[in-house]
């Protein structure tokens, strides 16, 4: 692999993002209306033979890092399963496998993903105050996410290696007040506190006004903790880095209103209901369900559609030398090959 998946900006995405439910157990203000969003049928969203052989694909292409995003990626009930799955890929060149969570329901299911190759765990939490957490997301659970937040650090303790951040929405007269003590935690925790810009749009129903802006977060910051320097973040981070000298963890600002990062920006993302999108912003998508369901009538591939598929595209592969060695066998590849270049 060199540049199959290389764009024309010499960006090399070998970042998947792949959405593995519509459906959240919160309803945070900014993201959902209280009765929650419009549900796909099931039959049009991925199965989770769909999803590893997709992840194969693009494994096999070059890709090294995967994301499992939602909705809230721990609803879905098979995650753990599904996550065993694609993490058996880090024998085919995967080297990242991370979720995006809001942690709700993750302390018991931590251990058997880090054991499938976990590595990083974003974690989607706006505030500190329990009370405020009811406000911004319309449910309770504060405790449940502390609880995940303890685990990570135990696990790390141990030695599990989780890259882990938290992503705190920055929204003014909401949870602005809470900027400075999400730096403080910064300072004998292993963490990166990411401060995002909020995005208001059509759906959320809150304005403009709201937005906290990059700039303001920086001064308010450096009010306290007027040290506050910028460091070199990773190659494709969308988030610009920071530490406060002698602090253990690290702080970013996602400026997703304010100064774009489309440059450094190298995701791929597939959405729950299996449409390959190159750009959060841009409207173009391409149905690599539709795609892979050729080889299946146009139906879902389940367990055991996927088995028969499997053993007839193995039984036509010549000379494996070792089968447990190759990349999965994915039906219709060529054509998926065609789309993702
Ligand atoms: P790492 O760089 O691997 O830590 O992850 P990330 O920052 O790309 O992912 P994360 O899920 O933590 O998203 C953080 C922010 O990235 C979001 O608030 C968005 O502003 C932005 N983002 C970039 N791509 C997407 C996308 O496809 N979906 C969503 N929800 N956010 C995205
Ligand atoms: N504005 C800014 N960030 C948002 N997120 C979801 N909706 C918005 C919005 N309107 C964030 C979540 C999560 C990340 C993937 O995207 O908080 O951490
Ligand atoms: Fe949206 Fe994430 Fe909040 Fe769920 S936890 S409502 S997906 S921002």
């Amino acid at each position: 692999f060199s540049d199959f998946l290389t764009d024309t900006f010499h960006r090399q995405h070998d970042y998947l993002r792949i959405s593995v439910t519509e459906r959240c157990n919160l309803r945070c203000l900014y993201c959902m209306p209280e009765e929650g969003v419009p549900l796909s049928p099931s039959r049009e969203l991925l199965t989770t033979p769909e999803i590893v052989m997709l992840s194969s694909l693009f494994v096999s292409q070059g890709v090294t890092k995967i994301r499992l995003t939602g909705g809230e990626p721990t609803v879905r009930r098979d995650i753990v399963p599904l996550m065993q799955q694609i993490g058996a890929l880090r024998v085919h060149g995967l080297r990242e496998l991370c979720l995006t969570t809001n942690g709700l329901s993750l302390h018991r299911k931590l251990e058997p993903m880090v054991e499938a190759g976990l590595t990083g765990v974003n974690l989607s939490l706006d505030t500190l105050d329990p009370w405020q957490f009811q406000l911004m997301t319309r449910r309770a659970g504060f405790s449940a996410v502390q609880k995940t937040i303890n685990r990570i650090f135990e696990l790390n303790r141990a030695g599990a290696g989780i890259k882990f951040k938290i992503n705190c929405v920055v929204m003014r007269g909401l949870n602005d007040r809470e900027i400075l003590p999400f730096v403080e935690l910064t300072r004998d925790k292993d963490v990166e506190v990411r401060f995002i810009e909020y995005m208001p749009f059509d759906g959320n129903k809150w304005n403009e006004g709201k937005m906290f802006s990059y700039q303001e977060m920086l001064d308010l910051i450096r009010t306290r903790y007027p040290d506050l320097r910028r460091v070199k973040g990773h190659k494709n981070d969308t988030s610009k880095t920071f530490e406060v000298p002698g602090f253990t963890g690290r702080l970013g600002f996602i400026t997703s209103m304010t100064h774009n990062f489309c440059g450094t920006c190298n995701r791929l993302r597939i959405t729950s209901d299996g449409n390959l999108k190159v750009c959060l912003f841009g409207n173009a998508e391409v149905s690599l369900r539709d795609i892979i369901r050729k080889v299946n009538n146009g139906e879902p591939i389940d367990e055991s559609a996927f088995k028969t598929l499997e053993h007839a595209a193995l039984a036509r592969t010549e000379n494996l030398p070792n089968p447990d060695s190759q990349p999965l066998v994915v039906p219709n590849s060529d054509e998926l090959l065609n789309v993702i270049g």
